[in-house]
């Protein structure tokens, strides 16, 4: 496994492997990303990862001083997945002085986490647009889980003409339902026995849709009924449109994106299912 550091290393390194695979992360790795990196490997000749904490995508109030950083034990996992290039930038290589271009993304980014975290998809997709330039993947693994980041790079991929074709994998759960994420580990004890109940309203909404229902206000009291019973604030429940992620009043034949965001404490937990 190569680790590269420098935007010129890691240009030369990609140009020596076939078709690439590539898995942008921040680190902290778990199940979740591993599965994104398994994809890559059955469907390219190479998998490349990356791993940078993006400062840009961090409100000034967020984790990114804290946000954990567990290197070594990251690149044991990349290493014992047969991951063939790992690209560990500094700040100040993505960053450097004088940097001041960000992309701009339209209505998809201003919903949702884009309503609680302004700013954030801009950070998001001119890093990913950086990255992308920098490792020239054929195909980019993104995860269902952060459902609306991986409609922003389709957006982005679309409307700027990236030769990159995106792909998205399921969300990888606990045996309980917590969807795995790196901010788990912020959760007390109390906590995380609690935060399976996001899971359970979206079971319950699952349920209702195959039985039948399609009204959204339906579907959004069965899904706050078990999170209104634990100490999570709700910051959003959403039943929206698969392409727009704009809300729906009725459920109709595009099917729906469901998505929630609960606050446990200071700890964001996001989750969603795609229902039809
Ligand atoms: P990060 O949160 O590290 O996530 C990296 C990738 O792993 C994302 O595509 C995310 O959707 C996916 N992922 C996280 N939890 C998952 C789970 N439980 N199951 C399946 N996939 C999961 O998302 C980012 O980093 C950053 O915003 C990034 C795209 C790297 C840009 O900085």
């Amino acid at each position: 496994m190569r680790i590269v550091r420098t935007v010129a290393e890691a240009r030369a390194a990609r140009a020596s492997l076939g078709r690439l695979g590539f898995v942008p992360t921040m680190g902290a790795l778990h199940a979740g990303h591993m599965s994104l990196v398994a994809l890559a490997a059955e469907r390219c000749d190479a998998v490349a990862a990356s791993i940078f904490v993006n400062p840009t995508q961090f409100a000034p109030h967020e984790d990114l001083a804290t946000y954990p950083r567990p290197i070594e034990a990251d690149l044991a996992k990349l290493e014992a997945a047969d991951v063939a290039l790992v690209f560990l930038p500094a700040p100040e290589t993505i960053y450097p002085n004088g940097f001041d271009t960000r992309i701009e993304v339209g209505a998809i980014a201003d919903r949702l986490e884009g309503a609680v975290r302004p700013g954030h998809f801009s950070g998001v997709a001119t890093v990913v647009a950086k990255l992308f330039h920098i490792m020239g993947p054929d195909i980019a693994f993104f995860g269902q889980k952060d459902v609306q980041q991986a409609r922003v790079i389709m957006q982005l991929v679309r409307d700027l003409d990236f030769p990159v074709e995106i792909a998205i994998g399921p969300t990888i759960r606990e045996p309980d339902g917590l969807a795995l994420s790196s901010r788990n580990v912020y959760l007390s004890a109390a906590e995380r026995a609690e935060a399976p109940a996001l899971h359970r309203g979206l079971r319950a909404a699952e349920e209702a849709y195959a039985a039948g229902t399609r009204d959204a206000a339906t579907l959004r009291h069965l899904i706050e009924a078990p999170i209104r019973r634990t100490s999570g604030m709700i910051d959003y429940v959403s039943i929206a449109d698969p392409d727009t992620l704009e809300e729906v009043e009725a459920i109709g034949h595009r099917g729906a994106v469901v998505s929630l965001a609960v606050r446990f404490g200071t700890t964001r937990l996001l989750d969603n299912v795609i229902l039809g």
